[in-house]
Formats: C-alpha cells, sequence, structure tokens
C-alpha cells in the first residue's frame, strides 16, 4: 500500500537514509528497529514529507506522494508521532484531538467519531478529556500523540518510540491499544522502538536498519535469529540472543 523505492537522505556526507526500498502493507503492524543513529526517524520524516528526500520514490496505493507537502501526505492518509512529544500543552486533551479530527474534513462524523471516543476510552483519557495536556504524565501525553494521530483517519499511522519511558504496566497497555487499532480501525502501523519485547510482541513484520540501510525485513521469529541483526545490536563477537 505505502511503497518506498531507493529512498536516501543525505546530511552533508552522512547518509542518513541509503536506498531503503520497503512496502507497507494494508493493516500490518510493521516494526522498524536498528541501533541509535541507524535512520529511523529520518525514514519516518521522509514518509511523512517533513524532510526532503535527496533521492527515491514514494507510493501511496500506487499513486505518488513525492511532490506532497508535510500537510498534504497527513490529509492524504500518513499520520505520525514524534519521538519528543509535540503535543499542544495549553489545550486541552479533547481539544488536542479535536484539531486533528478537522484537519481531516468530514472524517469526524459517524463511525470515525465513534472509533475516536473509544480510543480515548481504551488510551485511559476519558476522565482527562477536560484538562491541559501539559498536566498529563509523560505516559498518557504519548498516549494522546497516539489517539491524535488516529483522528486523522490515517492508512498508515507511524509511532516513533511509543513506549520509551513507559513502564512495564503502561507498555501492556499500549500493545492492547495498538492491537484495538489494529483490529477496528485498519490501518497500518509502522513503530519504531528499542524495546525489542514490546516489538516483538506487536509487529507481524520487522524491518532491521542499519547505518541507513535496510538490514533485513522478515517474521519477527526470523529477524530476532538473525546473526546480521544480533551483530548489528551487540557486535560480531556476540553469540547471544536479541532479547
Ligand atoms: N537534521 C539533521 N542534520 C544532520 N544530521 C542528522 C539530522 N537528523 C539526523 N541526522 C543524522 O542522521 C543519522 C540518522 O539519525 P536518525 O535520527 O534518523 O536515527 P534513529 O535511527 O532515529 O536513531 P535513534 O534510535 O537514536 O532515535 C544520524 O547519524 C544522525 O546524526
Ligand atoms: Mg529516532
Amino acid at each position: 500500500m505505502l511503497e518506498l523505492t531507493d529512498l536516501s537522505k543525505r546530511f552533508g556526507g552522512v547518509k542518513a537514509v541509503d536506498q531503503v526500498s520497503l512496502t507497507i502493507d494494508e493493516g500490518v503492524v510493521h516494526g522498524l528497529i536498528g541501533p541509535n543513529g541507524a535512520g529511523k526517524t529520518t525514514l519516518i520524516n521522509l514518509i511523512s514529507g517533513l524532510l526532503k528526500a535527496s533521492g527515491g520514490q514514494l507510493t501511496l496505493r500506487g499513486k505518488s506522494i513525492d511532490s506532497l507537502e508535510a500537510h498534504q501526505r497527513a490529509r492524504a492518509g500518513l499520520a505520525r508521532t514524534f519521538q519528543n512529544l509535540r503535543v499542544y500543552p495549553n489545550l486541552t486533551v479533547s481539544q488536542n484531538i479535536s484539531v486533528a479530527a478537522s484537519a481531516s474534513a468530514s472524517r469526524t462524523a459517524g463511525d470515525h467519531g465513534k472509533v475516536i471516543r473509544e480510543a480515548i476510552r481504551r488510551f485511559d483519557l476519558e476522565d482527562k478529556q477536560h484538562l491541559p495536556a501539559s498536566v498529563l504524565s509523560y505516559g498518557h501525553m504519548r498516549r494522546l500523540e497516539i489517539v491524535r494521530a488516529l483522528a486523522l483517519s490515517p492508512s498508515v499511522l507511524m509511532l516513533d518510540e511509543p513506549a520509551a519511558g513507559m513502564n512495564q504496566q503502561e507498555t501492556e497497555a499500549l500493545v492492547s491499544g495498538l492491537e484495538w487499532i489494529r483490529d477496528n480501525h485498519g490501518c497500518a502501523i509502522l513503530v519504531i522502538d528499542h524495546d525489542l519485547r514490546f516489538i516483538m510482541r506487536v509487529c507481524e513484520k520487522i524491518t532491521v536498519m542499519s547505518m541507513g540501510r535496510v538490514l533485513t525485513t522478515g517474521l519477527p521469529e526470523e529477524v530476532s535469529a538473525d546473526p546480521r541483526v544480533i551483530a548489528a545490536y551487540l557486535g560480531d563477537s556476540a553469540d547471544g540472543h536479541l532479547i
């Protein structure tokens, strides 16, 4: 559904993303992992249009999106959260969500409105709707970002480290939240995280990046047993397991 072909991004001499080709299939939870600096966030920035690619092509449902600006890509169905939180601190929880919902014109009525109300409940934001986002705990801010991105009614939801800073109980709730989104919303989810247990649990497919390139894409059990992946994470001499 979302197709990346030879996508590249250079920052001066650094090849942050180097000829990455990848397909994100409809309705699949797709993990994106790799060591620090591998190019994961840059890849999401290229997909969402925050950064201009140095080379390569992007198509969504067979149509080129290369010339679309970030806000047009969001309208076309590409929604994301940020590694560093970007909720509007002075707006309430529900205002944060309705700003996003209003950006996805005519999608707030009917079924979509129902899905969002249910998402608010599932992500434990129901009794916090009238609070300013600034008073939320870090874990709840991360959840607000997810519900806000979902309010755009995306076909691909991209999450940059949603489990970062969450305790075990919060991560557990996040796992079931993402499963609920997959089963009820039908969008694909591209999720970056360093918590490999979390990734292995929620993802049906995983892509591993290292130094800007795709090392491999496969099923969780294939990826976690792949010696190249273990070496990228733990060094060549490693004889251990990934998790
Ligand atoms: N705006 C920028 N200007 C210059 N270099 C950048 C910029 N953004 C990223 N880079 C470089 O590109 C490479 C990839 O960075 P990126 O943030 O995409 O990695 P990442 O896989 O998301 O890492 P992390 O797991 O630490 O979040 C790194 O070498 C980084 O220093
Ligand atoms: Mg990153």
